[in-house]
């Protein structure tokens, strides 16, 4: 990689209020590296002290759970819920700024992915009942009495294989700890904090169109939303607005008959942004098809007129004609060539389509803050930056 195919990764940046020496942030990674009560251990404490020590602007601590232990699929992932974690996480925020690094946690409550509720009897709270023949949705590839099976010999004698669909007070209770454990990091001395809004969590599950509750919290887009935006507001009201707090989303799924399409995560996105977030991270979920190598960026490039980017300090990589082709495609044979050929074709079109749809929109209005589209870089093109995104 060098500085001329990345023009901007190395030139400073900005997330609401977070200015960042350059645009290199370590993704959010659940690396279960925490003390078995979800608290921050030295290893824990070390290994992003050392990643900060190695030059990223912004590393992002993932999966931060909101509930824990409830809403949680690790005792070793880190917890926000009470503030006996606030020591471990002060040291752990010390640590990244002694080196000039900023620190973000992604928060999140995982659903129907909570085998810790599993394990400890109780009911994981889910948004619709998500009994589905096969696969299930938890291990997602047998079907849900085979996979009550199979964990049987490795769970406690409590365990509890079933769900709830949340209520009312559940909704009420679980945007509360949002809220708490946002306002949490940033007493710990955070940075800020990423919603984390995909890969099959409660807030994306909320989001997608398989949540059909016939309340005001599923069925159409604006219902599903309601719950993603009801924590943005909730955290906004504790942090206020200067806190720097975005959102991981995925672009779409492609791995779910129902699923969601980038077209209707576009307006999630706008509505989103005018609920007061600072940024996107654009996310796609299990996409192995190598021929969409770079469709990340033909996206992002489409979704950052909806969310209302602009300026010199919005995202490099979101810029057209920036970063089309691989390194790998400009060396590769001919098949390289071809891919790489389809995303410049695409991308200029896709843009002109998407910013006249969010214009008609948004009536030629702008919002107020800028906001700032991360982009994961593929491995081939982060060879020096690994595991790292750039926007
Ligand atoms: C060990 C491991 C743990 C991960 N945990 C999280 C997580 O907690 N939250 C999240 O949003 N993504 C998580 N990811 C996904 C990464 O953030 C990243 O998207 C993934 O490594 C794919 O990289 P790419 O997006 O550059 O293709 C994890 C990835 C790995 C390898």
């Amino acid at each position: 990689m060098t500085s001329s195919e990345f023009p901007h990764l190395f030139t400073p940046g900005r997330i609401g209020s977070m200015e960042l020496r350059n645009r290199v942030v370590m993704c959010p990674m659940g690396m279960l590296l925490g003390n078995d009560d979800g608290t921050v251990s030295d290893n824990e404490a070390a290994y992003y002290e050392a990643r900060a020590r190695g030059g990223a602007a912004l590393l992002i601590v993932g999966t931060v759970c909101v509930g824990y232990p409830e809403g949680t699929n690790h005792p070793r992932m880190p917890g926000a819920s009470d503030d006996r974690f606030l020591p471990g996480m002060q040291r752990l925020a010390e640590g990244v700024h002694r080196h000039g690094a900023k620190l973000a946690a992604q928060l999140n409550y995982m659903g129907v992915y909570a085998t810790c509720d599993l394990e400890a009897g109780r009911p994981r709270v889910v948004p619709y009942d998500m009994a589905q023949p096969n696969p299930e949705p938890l291990v997602g590839m047998v079907t849900r009495d085979e996979a009550a099976l199979m964990m049987a010999p490795f769970r406690s004698p409590d365990a509890n294989f079933a769900w709830k669909v949340a209520s009312e007070d559940d909704i009420e209770r679980i945007v509360d700890m949002y809220a708490d454990a946002a306002d949490r990091c940033r007493r710990a001395g955070y940075d800020g904090v990423e919603l984390h809004a995909g890969h099959g969590y409660i807030i994306d599950e909320f989001l997608a169109p398989r949540n059909q509750r016939d309340d005001r919290w599923g069925g159409s887009i604006e219902h599903r939303a309601r719950f993603l935006l009801t924590v943005i507001g909730a955290i906004r009201e504790k942090v206020g607005r200067d806190f720097p707090v975005w959102m991981r989303i995925n672009a779409f799924e492609r791995h779910h008959e129902v699923g969601e399409r980038f077209e209707e995560q576009l307006q999630v996105i706008e509505m989103a942004v005018a609920a007061g977030i600072d940024a996107v991270h654009l996310h796609r979920v299990r996409q192995h098809r190598r021929r969409h190598r770079g469709h990340r960026l033909v996206r992002a490039a489409r979704a950052r007129p909806v969310a209302g980017a602009r300026g010199s300090g919005a995202g490099a990589g979101c810029r057209a004609g920036d970063h089309v082709r691989s390194p790998r495609a400009r060396r590769g044979g001919a098949g390289a060539r071809r891919r790489a050929g389809r995303l410049r074709r695409v991308r200029p079109q896709a843009d002109r389509r998407s910013r006249s749809a969010a214009q008609a929109r948004r009536g030629a209005h702008r919002r107020r803050a800028p906001v700032h589209l991360q982009l994961s870089l593929h491995r081939q093109q982060s060879r020096c930056a690994s595991r790292c995104t750039a926007w």
